[in-house]
């Protein structure tokens, strides 16, 4: 086929069976991590072999294919994206792609002290952050292992690279850190940060605790808050699934990510890539297409990898089914797709 056919067959855009359209693409460049969060992995984790991953290259092509067909937000997550070797290849060529509006990365900053600068030059617009205390005891409670000063340090870093906006994110677990709430939210506040704050999911056994025990619902937040702030809710959007409200007289807003008391499948957009290269089309579900498979039959040809891309919108799920009460249906941990 020639090349001038060929783009002619190629959608501007990725609409599934429930119409609704996919633009935001998640890549996770490995699931290894420096930490070990309690809601996340279990201590002792199997994680694949380096052999089995995509190279920098294969990610390229499919974070390419998937612009070039009207992808506009790329979010490079992991376990922790900034352990890959080489990772800042694959955001310099990212952020040199046309089209690519939003190129993001979802970290837990222990090495945003190193790369932030980089990460920043190479055009990542915005920098997602997880930190779910304040308190150095109860970071390594939650971590296992982390050392809040580093993460702080990376803190520190993304907000002097200058990105367009930082944003922390937050699990809240019953009697673990909800009792920081108000402090996560002035921390943010004094940096000119925004935050997230996110119900817990049910992916994989991390042998920590019971899921439905330490369930703390965003509506329980929101009402924490609004004891001390006047929360104005606010129909800006990241292109992600919080919702969010600006605190009065204040740059940063608060976000509430809640796939259990309020389900956002309705209005998703996006996709995410394991970095096995395995395309899974929901994060509450199984269903996923392998494009490793694709890529390496085709390693000069774009034509069939796109083709596998549009194919497997038609097996994109209605939406996930999380269960607080059940056993985790899903084996995945979270660090296989970095939420
Ligand atoms: P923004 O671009 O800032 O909106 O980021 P984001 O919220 O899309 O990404 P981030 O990596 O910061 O993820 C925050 C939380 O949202 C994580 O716990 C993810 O697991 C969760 N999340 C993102 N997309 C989905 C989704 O489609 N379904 C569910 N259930 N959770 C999601
Ligand atoms: N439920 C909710 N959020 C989770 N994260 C990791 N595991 C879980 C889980 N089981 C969060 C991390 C990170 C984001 C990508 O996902 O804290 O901020
Ligand atoms: Fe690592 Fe992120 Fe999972 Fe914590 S939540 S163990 S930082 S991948």
């Amino acid at each position: 086929m020639n090349r001038e056919s060929t783009e002619q067959q190629i959608p501007s855009s990725l609409i599934d069976r429930f119409n609704r359209r996919i633009n935001y693409l998640r890549i996770s460049v490995t699931d290894r991590c420096d930490l070990r969060c309690v809601y996340c992995m279990a201590e002792d984790m199997q994680f694949v072999p380096r052999s089995q991953l995509l190279t920098l290259e294969e990610l390229f092509r499919v974070g390419k294919s998937f612009v070039d067909m009207g992808v506009r937000k790329i979010r490079i997550t992991g376990g922790e994206p900034l352990t890959r070797r080489g990772v800042m290849q694959l955001f310099e060529a990212l952020g040199e792609l046309q089209g690519l509006d939003d190129l993001t990365l979802t970290t837990n900053g222990t090495l945003l002290g190193r790369y932030a600068q980089a990460l920043k030059d190479a055009g990542v617009t915005r920098v997602n952050i997880s930190l779910d205390s304040l308190r150095e005891d109860r970071f390594r409670r939650i971590t296992r292992i982390g050392d809040i000063h580093r993460t702080l340090a990376g803190i520190d870093a993304a907000l002097k690279a200058g990105f367009k906006r930082v944003k922390l994110n937050s699990v809240i677990m019953k009697n673990r850190n909800d009792d920081e709430i108000h402090d996560l939210v002035a921390f943010a506040e004094a940096r000119g940060m925004d935050i997230s704050f996110i119900e817990e999911m049910p992916l994989g056994d991390t042998g920590d605790h019971d899921r439905g025990e330490l369930y703390y619902s965003s509506q329980q937040v929101l009402g924490d808050l609004q004891r001390r702030y006047e929360l104005l809710p606010t129909t800006e959007t990241t292109g992600g699934p919080a919702r969010y409200y600006r605190i009065d007289g204040s740059d940063t807003r608060v976000g509430f990510i809640s796939p259990h008391s309020h389900n956002f499948c309705e209005h998703c957009n996006r996709v995410r890539l394991t970095a096995e290269g395995r395309l899974l089309l929901c994060l509450g579900q199984e269903h996923s297409v392998d494009l490793r498979r694709v890529v390496r039959a085709n390693p000069l040809d774009d034509e069939p990898l796109r083709r596998a891309i549009i194919d497997a919108m038609e097996i994109k799920p209605k939406g996930h089914e999380f269960d607080l009460t059940a056993k985790p249906v899903l084996f995945r941990h979270m660090n296989v797709t970095g939420g």
